[in-house]
């Protein structure tokens, strides 16, 4: 395939104290340099003899491709991030910046230092929408190869000596006051809209236990912390649990298959949290049944190892 080029999406001229000689250079020399090299090196890929080419050659194309492409596509986001009055975001995007920053002024500040950091080196400066946390970030990106898997990028800011050595020199606070006084809010908010329509990843799910609720580890954790009462069932198979080195501290272990021996000493005045190794069916099928039982039981999602993966306490299994 090949890649085509995208017209420039700000209007150079309109530009408050950048000047339509900067943009042109930057989008003919180095957006349009890529572009056309990306097309070359896909060529190359795509017609490659892979039967005899060597593993490190087809690599070596590869990650060049990924390069160029990543370079191109934040260049296009560059040149539409720029056109409008830079002032204040519209109200949809504002209230998400302020929910997951603070404040406009603190995402503001955040963002820029990120910029001075880059001075006299290079990389992308990005504001990222990610999909499986609903959230925005900032994103100080070192090279053309770090981007956050499924994140959606809505405003770019080129710290590439390119972009402003040309007007600005080795003066990088003034090119980046300018970039935030010509940022485009409108076009980022219509790039945001589009960016939360994208699904996160899909969850795991099982539907035979589709009615059985769970709690994660986190919250698991906060009750923990907040001196909540809860009864915490380690319901790993006993084969398992005889090789087990460790348990959740406040968990005591019970055997899942003779639930009616210890089903009496569980008190249904508190909720019970049972899990297993990984949280596939044991520790549902525990909950399901305490429940038919008239306990407040949920299973903990991803067992005894999400809890080991987020750092929660473990003790010693006896
Ligand atoms: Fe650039």
């Amino acid at each position: 395939m090949r890649y085509r080029i995208a017209p420039l999406f700000c209007r150079p001229w309109t530009l408050n104290g950048m000047s339509p000689r900067l943009i042109e250079s930057h989008y003919e020399n180095n957006y349009g340099s890529a572009l056309t090299r990306l097309n070359v090196v896909t060529c190359d890929l795509e017609t490659l003899d892979l039967k005899t080419t060597p593993a490190q050659v087809v690599s070596r194309l590869s990650r060049e491709q990924t390069t160029l492409l990543y370079s191109t596509l934040l260049h296009e986001l560059y040149f539409a991030s720029l056109g409008g009055d830079g002032r204040r975001p519209s109200e949809i995007i504002a209230s998400r910046i302020s929910r997951d920053f603070g404040s406009v002024e603190r995402w503001r500040q955040e963002f820029v230092a990120l910029a001075e950091a880059l001075a006299g080196d290079c990389g992308w400066i990005l504001l990222t929408y990610v999909p499986r946390d609903g959230r925005l970030i900032n994103q100080s990106a070192s090279d053309h190869a770090q981007s956050i898997v499924g994140g959606i990028p809505i405003l770019a800011l080129d710290m590439y000596e390119h972009a402003y050595h040309l007007e600005f020199g080795a003066n990088t606070t003034a090119y980046i006051a300018a970039f935030m006084r010509n940022i485009h809010w409108e076009a980022a908010e219509v790039r945001y809209t589009d960016a939360i329509k994208v699904s996160p990843p899909r969850r795991l799910e099982q539907p035979e236990f589709g009615d059985v609720p769970s709690v994660t580890p986190e919250d698991v954790q906060e009750m923990l912390n907040s001196g909540q009462r809860v009864q915490i069932i380690d319901t790993r198979p006993r084969h398992y649990s005889t090789r087990a080195q460790d348990i959740v501290e406040g968990a005591v272990w019970r055997d899942p298959e003779r639930i009616e021996d210890w089903i009496d000493t569980l008190s249904k005045d508190q909720p019970v949290v049972t899990f297993c190794v990984y949280g596939f069916h044991i520790g549902c099928q525990s909950a399901d049944t305490l429940r038919k039982a008239g306990f407040d039981a949920r299973y903990m999602a991803g067992g005894h190892y999400a809890w080991k993966a987020i750092k929660g306490p473990v003790k010693r299994f006896e």
